[in-house]
């Protein structure tokens, strides 16, 4: 079948491990189920496998893409829940850690067919177009876990929202604002800042300067470059939910003084659980909120999605279709 894969890894020159190509279709091992993929979406998690970072030397060659969204053998519409736990674990499983996400054990969803456990299908609502159901098992699910269960938010607090161009960050940005929270984001870029209004951002700012106010919770993604900054926007008592860091994970000042005498907590956050990717879903539905797509290409062409995101040249998802 088709597929885009990677056979090799470069920390410099990561597209040099990419391959656009073919491999065996899958089998569905028993209790699992075979996906026909008809939209998928990109996200650093892809970019970060041909770096080798989650990615074991000995797994190559492996399919990437951790979000789709198609048919399940049956011809029902579903989204992809990308988070594989272990047969025996039960409760959230985000917190197995066994788990693992799809394209890091087992094969990811670039390709025409992907077999994924059958409790990880998620019905799709017509509402939603494949192209927007392919974008939330990552980005999307991710934002919704961080602000409303490891964020704790509740309409009417002031969040910030860092790096406002992400596949993240637009999620956190859209949700916020559908959630009835007051957001402010931050961007490099004029243009993604005016953006972030657009998609129902309060204030937007230059990254790294001062706010007007001090907020409840920061959403943080990007990292070494923004950490300071997040550390400082905070109300004595808030929250940093942090998922990711794009800019490096060692900033030069963790300023450990200014957690403990202004009480702050910083919160770790990963994925989500296949519940939160159902109210998630439900979400959408309901409200009308769709996810921010930067560009829709053919599979065929998925160098180019890759290229765009290695050059911090999106806004929004990057979505591939078969
Ligand atoms: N833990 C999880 O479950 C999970 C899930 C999804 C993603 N993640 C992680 O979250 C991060 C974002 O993912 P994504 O898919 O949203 O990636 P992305 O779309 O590539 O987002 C990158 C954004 O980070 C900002 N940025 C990058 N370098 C920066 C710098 N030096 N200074 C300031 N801002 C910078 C940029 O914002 P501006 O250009 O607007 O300034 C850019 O739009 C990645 O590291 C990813 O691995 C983790």
């Amino acid at each position: 079948m088709f597929a885009v894969y990677a056979e090799g890894f470069s920390t410099d020159d990561p597209l040099s491990g990419l391959v656009v190509g073919e491999r065996p279709d899958p089998v569905a091992p028993k209790g699992w189920t075979t996906v026909t993929v008809k939209a998928s979406s990109l996200n650093h998690h892809d970019l970060w496998s041909l770096r080798g970072v989650g990615l074991r030397e000995e797994s190559l060659p492996m399919i990437l893409g951790c979000d789709a969204a198609g048919y399940d053998e049956d011809g029902n519409e579903v989204v992809v829940h990308a988070v594989i736990s272990d047969p025996t674990w039960s409760g959230d499983e985000t917190l197995d850690p066994r788990r693992s996400l799809l394209s890091e054990r087992f094969q990811g969803t670039f390709a025409d067919k992907v077999v994924v456990p059958r409790a990880n299908v998620v019905p799709k609502p017509a509402s939603l177009s494949f192209e927007e159901a392919a974008c939330l098992p990552t980005a999307w699910l991710t934002a919704y876990r961080m602000l409303f269960t490891q964020g704790r938010l509740k309409p009417g607090d002031t969040v910030l929202v860092q790096g406002a161009g992400g596949g993240v960050a637009t999620a956190l940005i859209a949700l916020a604002h559908a959630g009835g929270l007051r957001v402010y984001a931050t961007s490099r870029d004029e243009s993604k800042r005016d953006r972030a209004l657009e998609l129902g951002a309060d204030a937007v700012f230059e990254s790294n300067t001062r706010l007007p106010r001090k907020v409840d919770a920061v959403m943080e993604t990007v990292g070494a470059a923004t950490w300071s900054h997040s550390l400082r926007s905070l109300r004595p008592g808030g929250r940093i939910v942090i998922s990711g860091a794009t800019s490096g994970p060692n900033p030069d000042q963790t300023e450990l003084n200014r957690i403990f005498f202004l009480q702050l907590e910083v919160i770790g956050s990963t994925m989500g659980t296949r519940s939160e990717l159902a109210s998630l879903v439900d979400l959408l539905d309901v409200s009308g909120v769709r996810p921010v797509i930067d560009r829709v290409l053919p599979m065929t062409e998925a160098r180019e999605g890759f290229a765009a995101m290695a050059g911090g040249d999106v806004f929004g998802k990057v979505v591939f279709t078969r």
